[in-house]
Parts: structure tokens; C-alpha cells; sequence
């Protein structure tokens, strides 16, 4: 009886999954779509997921190389984070943040507060990353007009950047392809270099690269005239630009320059928060920058509900506060602003990243960048790199050479479609393939993971040499 049920829950599963595949190709437009096939397309479904691994819908396990999108930081299926979602929502599921509050932002605030930098003692809420960038960008805005510096408003951003999929926030971005086709605030922009070592000038030393890098900020800023510029964006690690690691004292030192010219340094820890370099927040523990405001979101409640926020320097709220203008209004807020679900998910995920994760991650960090580097024996792999559960394989044509152009611009979802036969999803980026593994995986699975891996890009170069588009 029980396996005449099993076959009809079988069936019954199988018969879903095929409604959902048809559903979404007539009803659901998916994210990053191309207009030949926009509000037509069906993805690799997945049905369910416990810890490092998703389920698809073929009843395929698979380790979750991407950890979602850089977020199940804790881990799929946790049953802490999913009760006090539970215990918030049967208590107060919503309130009006406009002229109401509640308790979990305010002791999440507390908490993170107490691991931020310097005075970055307040935060905003917000539903993501991209809402967090824009209200940091907002804010600036905010705080020169009410300084009475209306010009000191463009925002100095760089190539490779991701900062999220609304107009501002997106106007930010410098990955190639994001923007061929998508309007900007481009008189609100100013762009520099990304500060990829692997892409520096052929003969140029990192050393020299990185004072390059410097000529180009300070010559920028000289050029657009510090009066004009309200603030600088960057992630710490440049993340779905290919996890791009800046040389050792880039940061400090552009750091130093937005101080002197008061610039307003934002640091971009949507995807760096939250435990993935084994820090609540790494501008301080990591690079040693105390920003003047801090943006998070993905990690801070594991995914499990959509919160970002923003942290805010005393100083510059002080600032505010002491104007010739108390009565201006910072006309900027979201009805799910606060959100008592998702600061109450986010305050028990602190308890696990506190109560372990991080230490975990400061072991096993290590070893998952030492393993993964081992893949640079392959002849397709032009670098690997990364920073504790971050890292890139990057596929280039020649090894002698960087550019990826000559190659295949699908390496990396031919390596993707080999890695999910096998068992792995794995996060294509053109010619790169982007791992961020949920937090907890241990160093059993990180060979797992990376043996894939190997055999994916090894089965890759098989079929390159077939075609006979590459010899490597
Ligand atoms: C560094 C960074 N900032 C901002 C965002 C945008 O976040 P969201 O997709 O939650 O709006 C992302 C998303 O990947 C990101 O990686």
C-alpha cells in the first residue's frame, strides 16, 4: 500500500513539476531574460533544499554551489530561522514603520551596531541590496542638500561593479552586457577602473598597478572637482563582477582620499556581509576601512526573507541634526521598511553566525580557497581566486594571455551543464565560474564540490577540443 502511495506521490510530483515548467513559461518573466525568449522561459526548477544541498525536480541532489544567490549563508532548511518566522508572524506579522515601531528592528539594530566600525551606529532597513544602495545614495543626496552643497552630488563607481537592478542603484553597475541595453543616471556617474589585478596591463607589477589605480581616483576627483562628487561605491570584493579581490592597500588608500575631499565612502557588503569572510561585517575586520556607510541585505537573514539595510555613520546624522535646516524631511521610506518578520529572522541568524559560523568559517575558508586553487592545473583555468567562501574560476583561451574574449563566450555554462549532471550547480559568469557555498559546508564537501568542479571543466575541455575551438 505504502508503495502503491509513494508512486502516486511520485507521479503526482512528476505532474506538478511539469504544470510549473508550463505555468512559468506562459506566465512568469524571470530575471536577466533576453528579450527573444523574455516571459517564456522555464529554469532548472528546484523543489526543495536542506543545508549545502537543493533538490531538483528530477529528485536530483545538488550542492548549492552559489548558496542561492551569494545568501543561504546558514544553510538551506534550518529549522530556527524557519520558527522564529513562525513565532514573529503569529505575534505581530507587520506594522506601519510610518508612525509605528517594533521590537526586533531596534534590538537588531543594537546587535549590528555592535559589530559595525567606528560610529556606524544606526540603520535603515530596507527589502534588499538594491533598495539599500539606492537609499545610501538617496541619503547622500539628502545630506548635501541639507548641508547646502546641492552640487556635491556625482557618485564615483567602477567596471566590474554590481550594485543592484534599480535605476540608481543599477546606474552603478560596470559588469560588461548589464547596461548595452538599460537607461541610466549617467550624468550622475562617474567611472573608474575596476581594480582587477588578473586584467592589469601586461608587465605592469600589482605594486604598480595599484598606484595606477590611485593616479586614476585622485586625477578623477581633480578632474570632476571634489566639490561635485557626493560619494564613492564599491564592494570590498567586486563579487558577480568574478569575485574580484583588490591588492592589499587599495582600499585604505582610496579610503583616505574620499576623507580628505569629503567623499562619502559606501561600502558595498551585500554579498561580503554576514559571515562569507568570516565577519559580520569585513570593511574594518577585513580591509581595515571604517566607511562612512555600510550597505548589507542576501546574507544578514540567510535569505530566508527579503531584508537589506543600510548602516549609518553618528557623524553624519549629527551633522544633520545640528543643520540650518531641522525641518527638512529625508522624504525616503518603504512600506516594509522595519519588517518584524525579517529583523526577527535576521536576529536568530545572528545567533547561529555568532554561536559558531564565523569560526567555521575562518577554518574552513582556507581550505576551500587552497583546494579550489589547485584547479589553476588545468589548462582552460587562467586564475583562481577568492577571499574565505568566496571564489572564481576563471576559463581564458590562452594562458599565456588574460583576455577572455577569444574564447567561447559559453564556457561557463558548458561547465555549469557538466557540474549539474554531476551534481553541483555552479554560478556561470561568460567564461567564469562564481562559487560562494553556504557557510556551513564542511571540508568533506568542499572536495566534493571542487572534484566536481575539476571534472566539469575537465569534461569542458573535451568538448572545446572536439570542436576543435580551443587546444589547450
Ligand atoms: C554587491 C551587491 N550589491 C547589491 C546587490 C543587489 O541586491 P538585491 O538583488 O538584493 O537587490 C547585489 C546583488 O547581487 C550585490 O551583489
Amino acid at each position: 500500500m505504502a508503495a502503491v502511495r509513494d508512486l502516486a506521490n511520485g507521479d503526482l510530483r512528476e505532474a506538478e513539476n511539469r504544470d510549473a515548467i508550463a505555468l512559468a513559461k506562459n506566465h512568469l518573466v524571470q530575471p536577466w531574460p533576453y528579450a527573444g525568449d523574455i516571459g517564456a522561459e522555464a529554469r532548472t526548477l528546484v523543489t526543495s533544499g536542506d543545508g549545502i544541498y537543493l533538490i531538483d525536480g528530477d529528485g536530483k541532489k545538488l550542492i548549492d554551489g552559489p548558496a542561492g544567490m551569494w545568501c543561504i549563508n546558514a544553510g538551506h532548511r534550518r529549522e530556527e530561522l524557519a520558527r522564529a518566522m513562525y513565532e514573529q508572524a503569529t505575534e505581530l506579522s507587520y506594522n506601519t514603520p510610518w508612525y509605528t515601531m517594533n521590537t526586533p528592528s531596534a534590538e537588531l539594530s543594537r546587535r549590528l551596531a555592535e559589530h559595525a566600525p567606528g560610529d556606524l551606529n544606526h540603520v535603515f532597513y530596507t527589502t534588499g541590496g538594491s533598495s539599500a544602495v539606492e537609499t545610501a545614495l538617496r541619503f547622500m543626496q539628502f545630506y548635501n542638500n541639507v548641508r547646502g552643497r546641492p552640487e556635491k552630488k556625482k557618485i564615483l563607481s567602477r567596471g566590474g561593479a554590481y550594485h543592484g537592478s534599480t535605476y540608481l542603484s543599477g546606474s552603478m553597475n560596470g559588469r560588461p552586457r548589464d547596461r548595452d541595453w538599460m537607461d541610466a543616471a549617467d550624468d550622475l556617474v562617474v567611472k573608474l577602473s575596476s581594480p582587477d589585478p588578473f586584467r592589469r596591463p601586461k608587465g605592469m607589477t600589482t605594486e604598480a598597478f595599484e598606484d595606477f589605480l590611485i593616479d586614476e581616483f585622485r586625477d578623477t576627483v581633480k578632474r570632476t572637482g571634489a566639490d561635485r562628487i557626493g560619494a564613492f561605491i564599491g564592494e570590498p570584493i567586486q563579487a558577480s563582477g568574478g569575485v574580484i579581490v583588490p591588492t592589499r592597500g587599495y582600499l585604505k588608500r582610496i579610503r583616505e582620499i574620499c576623507r580628505e575631499n569629503e567623499i562619502l565612502f559606501i561600502s558595498d557588503e551585500v554579498v561580503t556581509g554576514f559571515g562569507r569572510l568570516g565577519h559580520v561585517f569585513a570593511s574594518q575586520d577585513v580591509f581595515g576601512i571604517e566607511p562612512d556607510m555600510i550597505t548589507f541585505a542576501k546574507g544578514v537573514t540567510s535569505g530566508y526573507f527579503p531584508l537589506g539595510g543600510v548602516m549609518i555613520s553618528e557623524r553624519l546624522l549629527r551633522d544633520l541634526n545640528r543643520s540650518n535646516h531641522p525641518d527638512a524631511m529625508f522624504g525616503h521610506g518603504l512600506t516594509y521598511t522595519s519588517h518584524p518578520i525579517g529583523c526577527a529572522v535576521a536576529l536568530k541568524n545572528l545567533d547561529l553566525l555568532e554561536g559558531g559560523i564565523l569560526d567555521h568559517v575562518h577554518e574552513v575558508g582556507p581550505y576551500f580557497q587552497a583546494q579550489l586553487k589547485m584547479l589553476e592545473e588545468l589548462p582552460l583555468v587562467g586564475e583562481v581566486r577568492g577571499a574565505g567562501l568566496m571564489g572564481c574560476v576563471e576559463c581564458v583561451a590562452d594562458r599565456g594571455s588574460n583576455d577572455p574574449l577569444q574564447l567561447d563566450k559559453n564556457v561557463g555554462k558548458r561547465i555549469d551543464q557538466h557540474c549539474h549532471e554531476l551534481g553541483l550547480l555552479v554560478r556561470p559568469l561568460i567564461n567564469m565560474c562564481v562559487m560562494s557555498p553556504p557557510l556551513v559546508i564542511t571540508k568533506e564537501q568542499v572536495d566534493d564540490l571542487v572534484g566536481i568542479l575539476r571534472e566539469g571543466i575537465s569534461r569542458t575541455m573535451d568538448d572545446l577540443r572536439k570542436e576543435g575551438v580551443w587546444q589547450g
